[in-house]
């Protein structure tokens, strides 16, 4: 079975003190442990050291990942950052493809594909995000949509543990708008995504891989999503900038 998963992307917020500072707070929060979710807060490269620093001295209950990974291993690649230093810093995750990377950086489904291979190759789990725009919904495209997507991102992945690739459905009409997607629109795309990853994975691989929700998730609205089938958890970015707000939605997927 799937463990749910609550992952935090904290975007470009969150200084290093600021950083360490929530960590803090969420082992406060969390002090009574996760059961069986797996959680994961996703700072900015430049506070990754700090929260890895937390995790290790107060035995967290929470992993880390970073927000983005370079393919290549080192060199001349002014601003990146390479899968072996997210390796190093004790990164066990890592987002790529997020929709603000998509349309801000250009990044394209094949970068996705080689950034989930490079994290793969250290033993990085991606979690890789696919979505559709407002228009793209309203033309009645989104599930059209998203599959390709998810067929170019997925494809030529090796891995033997399911647990080992997590996909997150974003709309980007709902990402920070207050806007979210009902359960019912996220079960659709996320169903969706379950059957391409049968098609490209087989029944049983498919079976393990976590599908996460994201898009103006919150305390109030995470249990409806997690009811459905096919969503395993939330890839939170608003709600985890505060311990206690972020801690409730880990507290819901536990119920
Ligand atoms: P919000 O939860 O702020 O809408 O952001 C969602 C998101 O983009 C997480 O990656």
């Amino acid at each position: 079975m799937r463990n749910r998963m609550i992952a935090g992307n904290w975007k470009m917020n969150k200084t290093f003190s600021e950083g360490v500072e929530l960590a803090l707070g969420l082992v406060e929060e969390l002090a009574d442990g996760t059961g069986s979710v797996d959680v994961v807060v996703c700072p900015p490269a430049i506070d990754l050291k700090g929260v890895a620093e937390v995790i290790e001295q107060s035995s967290a209950p929470f992993a880390l990942g970073g927000q983005n990974v370079y393919w290549e291993e080192s060199g001349a690649y002014t601003g990146e950052t390479a899968p072996g230093m997210l390796e190093a810093v004790g990164a066990a995750y890592c987002i790529i493809g997020h929709s603000e990377r998509r349309s801000y950086f250009g990044e394209t489904d094949e970068d996705v594909n080689k950034k989930a291979k490079a994290l793969l190759a250290h033993g990085i789990v991606p979690i890789s995000c696919c979505g559709e725009s407002l228009e793209i919904r309203q033309a009645g495209e989104h599930v059209a949509f998203v599959v390709d997507q998810v067929r170019k991102d997925t494809e030529g992945l090796e891995f033997d543990d399911p647990a080992r690739y997590v996909i997150a459905y974003e709309p980007i009409w709902a990402i920070g708008t207050g806007m979210n997607a009902t359960a019912d629109d996220a079960q659709e795309i996320c169903g969706a995504i379950r059957a391409t990853l049968v098609e490209v994975f087989g029944e049983e691989k498919a079976a393990g891989i976590r599908i996460l929700y994201g898009g103006s998730a919150k305390p109030e609205n995470v249990g409806g999503y997690l009811s459905m089938p096919d969503v395993d958890g939330a890839l939170v970015g608003g709600a985890s900038l505060k311990a206690d707000s972020f801690a409730a939605m880990v507290k819901s997927a536990m119920a």
